[in-house]
């Protein structure tokens, strides 16, 4: 049996990957980057062995949906290729998130499980080598295989993948608080979100090029550790992408009352002098980015108006790593 064990953060897109070139390959129409965060992580250990008869994949102890386990598998079938080994698996994944609440992350389970079978089968794959592998099963997920800030490339299949984003240490000053909303509309996966607006939406032209000169203005922010540029950045790019969901095919958004509710709030501390920029993705929730040294008076502020269990504060996250895998674990 051949067994191995990962940790990856999830991370949250300040300039967007929204849209597919190609659906097999996972290759975006354009490039993104973004912030890997320490608060919500998850932990995967996998096994192949001769004696499974299938892939096996459960979350947090709760055995997965058909549906749930065919996208694991589908992905152990590169790897399986990738190292010539035709052993089914098992995959035990936990997730670390402080609320249920919509935040489980495709980016930081895809990077554990791409870093988590590259161990268990000795590929010895460089940081790009793991970046596009975890590609392959969550476009957001190649990110993740680094700490701090990351951009995603577009390309083709041997050169899209993630690259560290220079910043000398910049996103220690930085801070993202996540506004929790409870999702009452039914969800549109980002899957679905995008590839219906690649193919239907007017307004998806605009957004490509809008982002080429937002990935320029951030890159420089970031070189020139301008907070205000970041976050006004941040938040524009943001808008634009679920602008997009407006002109789709059936329309869409992502947004609930609450999160306008969320979005005002942010404003109305802008206007009170506090700098911080909201984002948000294919989901409810809103992310508000700030600095440090002004977190604790914006929580203060945020908490006026809503719950404290639903604000949660992040700091940037580390990047993949690999871990022992316990003999006490499920799988031995
Ligand atoms: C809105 O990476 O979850 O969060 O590649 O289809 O698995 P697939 O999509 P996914 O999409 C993330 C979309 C986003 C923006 C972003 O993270 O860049």
């Amino acid at each position: 049996m051949y067994k191995g064990k990962a940790r990856a953060y999830t991370n949250i897109a300040l300039i967007k990957y929204w849209g597919k070139q190609d659906e097999t390959f996972i290759l975006p129409m354009n490039n993104s980057l973004s912030l890997t965060l320490d608060a919500f992580y998850t932990e995967t250990t996998v096994a192949f062995s001769p004696d499974f008869t299938q892939d096996r994949f459960t979350l947090d102890g709760v055995v997965q949906t058909d549906a749930a386990t065919k996208k694991v598998a589908d992905f152990l079938d590169l790897v399986r290729k990738k190292a010539d080994c035709p052993w089914y698996a098992t995959v035990e994944s936990q997730n670390f998130v402080p609320t249920a609440a919509g935040l489980a992350s495709s980016a930081s389970g895809l990077a554990a499980l791409a870093g988590a079978c590259s161990e268990a089968l000795d590929l010895n794959l460089s940081e790009q080598a793991l970046s596009r592998l975890a590609r392959r099963g969550s476009g957001s997920a190649c990110r993740s295989i680094y700490g701090g800030f990351a951009e995603w490339h577009q390309g083709t299949d041997e050169t899209s993948f993630a690259t560290q984003v220079p910043s000398n240490g910049w996103e220690e000053e930085l801070s993202m608080i996540f506004i929790l909303i409870n999702a009452q509309a039914k969800e549109v996966s980002s899957r679905e979100g995008m590839r219906r607006t690649v193919e239907t939406s007017s307004f998806y032209p605009g957004w490509l090029s809008a982002t080429a000169t937002d990935l320029v203005k951030m890159k420089q922010a970031i070189a020139e550790k301008d907070f205000t540029a970041l976050g006004e950045t941040t938040e524009a790019n943001a808008l634009k992408m679920h602008g997009t969901t407006l002109a789709a095919e059936p329309p869409f958004t992502y947004w609930s009352s609450e999160s306008l509710r969320a979005m005002e709030c942010v404003r109305m501390l802008r206007k009170k002098g506090l700098a911080c920029y909201f984002t948000m993705d294919a989901g409810p929730n809103v992310k508000v980015l700030c600095q440090k040294q002004e977190e604790q008076t914006i929580l203060r502020e945020l908490s006026a108006h809503f719950a404290s269990e639903q604000l949660v504060t992040a700091h940037a996250g580390k990047g993949l790593a690999f871990l022992p895998v316990e003999e006490s674990s499920p799988i031995n």
